[in-house]
């Protein structure tokens, strides 16, 4: 069988769902420093959560290679490993270092199809305290412009809560 995820809920249903994510991930977090299970459970507590997610997940910088993502924590189908900065959508939000929202990923130019399902995409960057980029986080939809800025917004302040604070 095919698994593909649903639409979307309406805009003012997943801003009250974003807020309630960031309050329960911070509080299953607390105290927890290790990037990793941070990145983990947020991977797993999103993905649960969201009807629209299909793959969820993060690239991390990668240390040896500042100019490249490698794969992270992640929930979904199986995952590209390594994406230059400048490549891909996830590669593009690296080098703006700004969340990019793409309705029809077909139309992105050089957007990497991991899953030939993707039809939506959104990508956050992730900074640590010091505001150094750590990480981009990368939601994939089956359904065209799953997301919007209120799925911007909410990950964006979920990002800063677990990894910035
Ligand atoms: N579509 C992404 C690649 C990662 S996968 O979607 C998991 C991109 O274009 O950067």
């Amino acid at each position: 069988m095919i698994r593909t995820a649903a639409a979307p809920a309406p805009r003012e249903v997943r801003e009250v769902s974003y807020c309630d994510a960031a309050i329960e991930i911070a509080a299953v977090l607390a105290g927890e420093p290790d990037r990793v299970a941070k990145m983990a459970t947020v991977a797993a507590m999103l993905s649960q959560r969201f009807d629209h997610y299909f793959w969820t997940g993060f690239y991390v910088v990668d240390p040896l290679k500042p100019d490249e993502l490698v794969v992270g924590p992640y929930q979904g189908t199986l995952g590209c490993l390594r994406i230059a900065f400048g490549r891909g959508v996830c590669g593009a939000a690296a080098t703006r270092r700004e969340t990019i929202v793409v309705p029809d990923v077909h139309a992105f130019a050089g957007h990497i199809a991991c899953d030939s399902r993707s039809q939506s995409e959104i990508v956050v960057p992730v900074f640590d305290a010091a505001g150094r980029m750590v990480a981009v986080f990368d939601v994939d939809a089956t359904e065209p412009a799953a997301f919007d800025a209120a799925d911007a917004r909410g990950l964006e302040e979920i990002m800063r809560v677990v990894f910035a604070s």
